[in-house]
């Protein structure tokens, strides 16, 4: 891939390391490449981050056809730079794309492509102690029409942040709420792709839970709300008499790339992992019975979330007396320590960026 560099005349100031946040900062370039039916992809560049202009009859402004991504670079303690399994990110990509009628972004050019910004930013990459640089491919549709139709025009575009944890509590146990009136995904639908409506779709029961108190929502099945799937922004997981337990991923569940290298690592580590259906009213008599040993999030932008608290209509469970489980802890240091650099990467996830 060609890939055009623009060079921006000003560079923006950088943000306090210690104080970023999750998303706020973007770095001073962005990915940029237009697919058209004619031409296909063509005029991939690296342009100063800022405002793009799009019509006002922008398809994706109307009818969300819209797929995004996340994944982050890490700086290890000798200064270099490496990604986690982006090759996971773009085969992801390519399936959500497949289900709303996009075009596929090659998974050899998504690496590309983001290697070559992160390339251009690296002195945006931070170094202070957990913070990566988050990366964020996303693809929309850019025809201007009013008709509900796959669009005949698109953009694939790249921004990145630097960031610290996702959450503000850290890995600070969080208190979730078992949402069992509205729904995020059903059989047939988008629940397994990345596609920003899954999101948009999901706001009105993070509303709800935190009008409650609770800081996470966790979603149920969308035809019989009997079995639970995911949290709002991760998938989850349960430890039940030393067993794990989460939810099968392709259909209705996002296949986390995260939520796979917890798997490969559990499984490493010798432990049953039940990737099926969990009953909540099972989940929940595991805990009123203190056989609910551990709870726990996975995802790119929060890596583990521990939980020490479920509601699920008028029952609720506390979770380690609200205290980050043993596993829960190991599995953090164990995946962060590989990003990071820290640990030697067995598994072979992680590529320099050079
Ligand atoms: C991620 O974990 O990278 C995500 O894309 C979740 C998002 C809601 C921040």
């Amino acid at each position: 891939m060609d890939i055009r560099f623009e060079k921006r005349d000003v560079l923006k100031n950088k943000p306090d390391e210690n104080k970023l946040g999750f998303g706020k900062y973007m770095t001073d370039y962005m990915f940029i490449c237009d697919w058209s039916k004619d031409l296909g992809w063509h005029d991939a560049r690296i342009v100063p981050e800022g405002p793009i202009e799009i019509d006002p009859a922008c398809m994706v402004l109307h009818y969300a056809q819209e797929t995004f991504e996340g994944l982050k670079a890490y700086r290890t303690a000798e200064g270099k730079i490496q990604l986690f399994r982006p090759e996971m990110n773009a085969a992801r990509m390519i399936r959500s794309n497949e289900r709303l009628c996009m075009p596929a972004f090659p998974v050899e050019d998504f690496v590309e492509a983001v290697k070559a910004l992160v390339k251009v930013e690296k002195d945006w990459v931070p170094s202070a102690a957990d913070t990566s640089l988050y990366i964020r491919p996303y693809m929309f549709a850019t025809e201007s029409a009013l008709g509900v139709h796959m669009a005949s025009s698109y953009k694939f575009m790249i921004l990145t942040c630097p960031v610290g944890a996702y959450y503000e509590s850290g890995l600070d146990p969080v208190k979730i709420y078992v949402e069992d009136e509205l729904v995020r995904a059903v059989d047939g639908g988008t629940g397994f792709t990345k596609c920003g409506g899954n999101y948009a779709g999901s706001i009105a029961g993070q509303v709800k839970a935190e009008k409650l108190g609770y800081e996470q929502v966790l979603w149920l099945d969308g035809a019989e709300k009997k079995y639970v799937e995911e949290v709002g922004s991760m998938n989850i997981m349960f430890k039940i008499d030393n067993e794990i337990w989460t939810a099968p991923a392709g259909r209705t569940v996002l296949p986390g790339v995260t939520r796979d290298s917890m798997l490969h690592i559990l499984r490493d580590w010798g432990y049953t992992v039940h990737e099926e259906h969990l009953a909540i009213d099972d989940l929940m008599k595991a805990g009123l019975e203190g056989r609910l040993e551990e709870v726990f999030g996975t995802g790119t932008a929060a890596v583990i979330s521990p939980v020490g608290e479920l509601r699920y209509k008028d029952d609720v469970v506390v979770i380690n007396n609200m205290k980050t489980g043993e596993l829960t802890q190991k599995l953090y240091d164990t995946l962060t320590g590989i990003q990071w650099g820290k640990l030697e990467d067995k598994y072979g996830w992680t590529q320099p960026v050079e």
